[in-house]
Parts: structure tokens; sequence; C-alpha cells
């Protein structure tokens, strides 16, 4: 999903990168020609996201049902679960208004099934409150059983049982204050998914206008284009903040609290340590942005005959630029 998510920023940004240069009447030729391979890279990258996004989708609905109802926004347990597209969220009094509803559709993307069952909240903080409690009674057992053990194979089993049994019953003995911001998981997620459903429309309209050959006739469209190229980072970090919030809080799901991995550094190191991160990456990414708009705006190195007599389609003086100008004679 997320070499898929790399995918689609390479397939958008060349796209735009395209769009601007048919715009502009730069590189006409070469412009189209891209545009052909990118719109379909792009295509096939966009519809795959979406059937891998799902495939993602049912494996937390198994692995992470607590991650799933947060996504979702669901504190009740719901047969025939609907998926619920806008709404606003009230963690403090546990209730979702939720805007728009598809019925049962959440049941069938996570279980198959459109009647399923999809566990709300408060009952999997329960299970797992009743989960740590079964494990906890299960430690006297075990160390009883340890001292009674003969072989050392059979102690060696014990002791694995009986470790895992103490993890398992402190990792799961959580409250509904230790999760993190719901409205945080619902809403980045909520938005991954609207801008995965916009790439895959804007893709096909572009190769659909690539393929008819009329891409030049839609210059909001091509506008639209270049307006695009930061959104799928935008759905790369989104999609990254819902899995890792989501996650919380365990930094290993029933087995780890994400409190209990937290090492004792103190905060004065952890300062230093960001502040040179985002000094370092924002030096990055300010010579990726030099150098990106430099080499757009130099172009390809190509110059053929055809492309030299590419005559602008609406001779308009609004769309030639000095620059174009000097590029293209060039
Ligand atoms: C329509 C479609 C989409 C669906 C149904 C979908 C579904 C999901 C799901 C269920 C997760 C959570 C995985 C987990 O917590 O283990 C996720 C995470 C993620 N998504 Fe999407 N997604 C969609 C579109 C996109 C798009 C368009 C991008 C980027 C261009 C993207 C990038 C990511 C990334 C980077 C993660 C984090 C992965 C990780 O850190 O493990 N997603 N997505």
């Amino acid at each position: 999903h997320t070499v898929d998510g790399a995918f689609i920023t390479a397939g958008i940004f060349a796209m735009g990168v395209l769009a601007f240069y048919l715009i502009k009447r730069r590189y006409v030729e070469m412009a189209k020609t891209g545009f052909k391979f990118a719109a379909t890279f792009t295509v096939i990258a966009t519809i795959a996201q979406v059937i891998i996004g799902d495939l993602h989708g049912y494996e937390v609905a198994h692995q992470q049902p607590l991650k799933l109802a947060m996504v979702e926004g669901k504190f009740e347990t719901e047969k025939c679960a609907s998926l619920d597209l806008f709404g606003i969220i009230d963690q403090e009094n546990k209730q979702s208004r939720m805007l728009l509803k598809i019925p049962c559709l959440l049941s069938f993307l996570s279980y198959h099934d459109f009647n399923a069952e999809v566990k709300g909240i408060d009952e999997l903080i329960n299970d797992y409150q009743n989960k740590s409690k079964e494990y906890a009674n299960l430690i006297p057992v075990l160390e009883q059983k340890l001292q009674q053990a003969q072989t050392p194979e059979e102690k060696q089993k014990i002791k694995d049982q009986l470790a895992e049994a103490k993890v398992k019953a402190h990792a799961f003995n959580i409250k509904y204050e230790d999760l993190p911001s719901i409205p945080l998981v619902f809403t980045t997620f909520h938005l991954m998914v609207y801008l995965g459903f916009y790439f895959v429309l804007i893709a096909l309209l572009a190769w659909w206008f690539a393929k008819k050959g009329t891409l030049e006739k839609h210059k909001g469209f091509l506008w639209l284009l270049v307006l695009s190229i930061p959104l799928p980072y935008m759905a790369n970090l989104l999609g990254w903040m819902s899995a890792e919030v989501g996650r919380q809080p365990w930094i290993v799901f029933g087995m780890l609290l994400t409190r209990d991995g937290v090492s004792f550094v103190p905060a004065s190191q952890v300062a230093l340590s960001i502040a040179v991160f985002t000094t370092i990456y924002t030096i990055f990414f300010i010579v990726f942005l030099y150098l990106i708009f430099k080499t757009i705006g130099k172009g390809p190195n190509i110059t053929t005959a055809k492309e030299e007599s590419v005559p602008p389609v609406n001779p308009n003086p609004a769309f030639t630029t000095n620059f174009s100008k000097s590029e293209e004679v060039k």
C-alpha cells in the first residue's frame, strides 16, 4: 500500500508537470506522449490502491479491531454496520454524529458479510479487560504447574506460557482514557480514502482526454492536475498518521503498551534531536524544491524539428511567458 502510494505520487507528479508544459505550450509533443504513459500508469496505480486499501481494511478488522472501530468512529457494536462518510465525533461523550451513512457496507468491507457484527469501542475495551483478567488468573495456576514440572522441556514450555500470560495480563489492561484522539484517527483515515477516490477520478479523466487527444482543450483540468501535485504527498502522510495514531495505546497490539516502550531519555535530548531533524529535513526540502523547480524550468533535454514547429492552439499572450519563449528557441 505504501509502495503503491509512492507510485501514485510519481504518476500524479508527472501528470502535473506535463500538464504545466501543455498549458505553457512548451515541449508539446513530448508532453502529449509522456502524458499517455503517465496517465495509464496512474490509472493502474490508483485503482490498485483502492483494492489494496480494501484488503488492508479487512486485515485491520481482524488484527486490530479497536483501530477499525476508531477509524470508523463506532462506539457501539453494530450488526449490518454502516460505512459513515462524513461526521463529527465527540470523544468525551462517546457520540458520533454521521451525516452520510451507507447501510451494512462496513460489515461487508470488514468481514465480507453484510450482516456481520462490527464491535464498537466500548465493547472492545470490555473484552480486553476481561482478557487481561483471564491472563492474570492464569499466572498463579502456571506458577504452581511450574513447581510441579518434571522435565526441562515441560519447565520451559510452562515458563513461556507464564511469560506470555504476564505480558498480556498487563498489555490488555487498558481503559477508555488510554485511547488516542479518535477524531484525528477518523479524519486522517477518511481524508486518505477520499483522496484515493479523487486520484482514480482524475487519472481516468486524464487517460480519457489523452486517448481522445483533447487534453489541450481542457485548460481547467490541466490546472487541476498541476494543483493536485501536493495531494498524494498529503495522502501518504494521512495514511501513516491514521495507522500510527490508530495503533495506540499499543506499540505492538496486545503485547506492548506504548508507555512501556518509552526509553528513559531526558526531554532536553528529545527536543534537541527533534530540532536537528527538523532543521536537516527543512534544508533537504528547500534543496528538493529548488532542484525540482530548476529541472522543470529547464525541461527535458530534447528538441525535435516537430517540437519547434508546433503552433499555439489558441494564440493567447496570457499563456506565453518570456521564459517559455527563450526555452522554446533553445
Ligand atoms: C481508496 C482508498 C484507500 C483505502 C481503502 C486505504 C486503506 C488503508 C488502510 C486500511 C490503512 C491502515 C493500515 C494499517 O493501519 O495497518 C491505510 C494506511 C495507509 N495508507 Fe491508505 N487507503 C486508501 C488510499 C490511500 C492512498 C491514495 C494513499 C497514498 C497515496 C494511501 C497511503 C497510505 C499509507 C502511507 C498508509 C500507512 C501504512 C503504514 O504505515 O502501515 N492510502 N490505508
